[in-house]
């Protein structure tokens, strides 16, 4: 029998409390062993819940309890759930968790700490929601050298970004209908602006490339800045905007890593991932590309990743698994600069200023333009370059095309 404490009952954890009472018995039977919630933790009471009489105040209480072997930490950000999760692994318990935040800014040292007390510190659900992405990356690719991982990370933006493409909502009242149907939060900064999926990406890269890259190495660009003009303009060459989180391992073994908006083609597979849903794609120099897919986020599959963790800690008491990487620093990235493209760019100025300016150019054309203003595809070059050839030119726009 193992006994577990769920710390935040917000919407992942009261989903992981639903799972293991619902799933208990197939649990117990591929387990060998029956999982048992004693405390869910959290500053409000429940009483309209079924579980009101697991609820406690004080984390102490589980800390102190030696039959508590496993807690999941679902209370998100870098704060309590942080101070929560160094006593629970001192203390010699496993920790499972979603909190992106927390392991994208402290995941090397809790890590290192988990390994020190001999205990698991698992975060299956903090990338992809229910995708299981996580344990390919560090298990099933391991015989590959890694060069590239390119995501749809964030349910929320990509929500935003459907509505646009196809009901050509603009971006306020897409984000007002994400807010209404319980995608966005109140405050929608950490996914509009792309913190959300730049934690992402960290936490992929340091699996990936092998040493922690901190948020603050991932130049990142969100959503707010897409308008339907651009939209229009993507569609006229057969393309969609998506917010991609994207990791890249140079010949020089730095990493360039970063998230912004970006065309991608009608044809590609990331194109067709549309509504909440999220898709990761890796590179690996064996396997080539391989792309995860599935529901990034919401109550259910994300509990069924924190369950399927607590089940893992569980059955490797004795042996935990880590799933780690190396300490981070200065070196490991370099900003992604250097890394050419193909760009899209929207200007106020006329073909001839752009063509004279960039070199050879692709012009789009949509309805109802204003005067004076022009889109245009742009050969590959980096964002240097690019920028030194449009100095002067009043851009309102520019994205990367990924490439085909
Ligand atoms: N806010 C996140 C999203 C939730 O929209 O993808 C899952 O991490």
């Amino acid at each position: 029998m193992a006994k577990v404490a769920i710390l935040g009952f917000g919407v992942v954890g009261s989903g992981v409390a639903e799972v293991i009472r619902r799933n208990g018995e197939h649990i117990g039977q591929k387990l060998h062993a029956s999982v048992e919630l004693k405390y869910i933790l959290d500053r409000r009471d429940f009483p309209d819940s079924p579980f009101a009489d697991l609820v406690i105040h004080d984390f102490s209480v589980i800390e102190n309890d030696p039959e508590v072997e496993v807690v999941v930490e679902t209370i998100g950000g870098a704060g309590a759930a942080k101070e929560f999760t160094l006593r629970a692994l001192k203390a010699g318990k496993s920790v499972v968790t979603s909190n992106k935040e927390l392991v994208a800014k402290h995941g090397y040292e809790l890590m290192k700490l988990a390994q020190e007390h001999n205990v698991s510190y698992l975060y299956e659900a903090s990338v992809g929601g229910g995708i299981p992405i996580i344990r390919p990356l560090k298990q099933c690719l391991a015989a590959n050298e890694i060069t590239e991982i390119c995501g749809i990370l964030n349910g929320t933006t990509n929500y935003i970004l459907t509505r646009m493409i196809r009901a050509g909502l603009s971006f306020d009242a897409a984000l007002k209908e994400a807010q209404q149907n319980g995608y966005a939060e109140a405050d929608p900064t950490a996914d509009v602006e792309g913190h959300d999926a730049c934690r992402k990406i960290c936490i992929l890269a340091s699996l990936a490339f092998g040493r922690h890259i901190y948020p603050e190495q991932v130049p990142t660009e969100g959503i707010s800045g897409v308008s339907l003009a651009d939209v229009a303009y993507a569609d006229s060459c057969g393309r969609k905007i998506k917010l991609l989180g994207r990791a890249i391992l140079g010949a020089d073994g730095k990493v360039r890593a970063f998230v912004a908006p970006h065309l991608v083609s009608g044809e590609a597979p990331l194109a067709g991932v549309e509504d909440v849903f999220n898709a990761i794609t890796v590179k690996g120099n064996a396997i080539g590309d391989v792309m995860f897919y599935g529901r990034g986020a919401g109550k259910l599959p994300t509990a069924s990743a924190v369950v399927a963790d607590v089940m893992d800690a569980v059955s490797r008491r004795d042996r935990p698994k880590f799933m780690d990487w190396g300490p981070g620093g200065k070196e490991v990235t370099l900003p992604p600069e250097d890394v050419k493209s193909p760009w899209y760019v929207r200007a106020k100025a006329t073909a001839e200023a752009l063509r004279s300016a960039v070199g050879e150019v692709t012009v789009l054309a949509r309805a109802g333009a204003p005067e004076g203003e022009t889109a245009v595809l742009a050969p590959a070059m980096t964002r240097g370059e690019l920028e030194e050839k449009l100095s002067g030119i009043g851009v309102q726009t520019l994205f990367r095309v990924l490439e085909d």
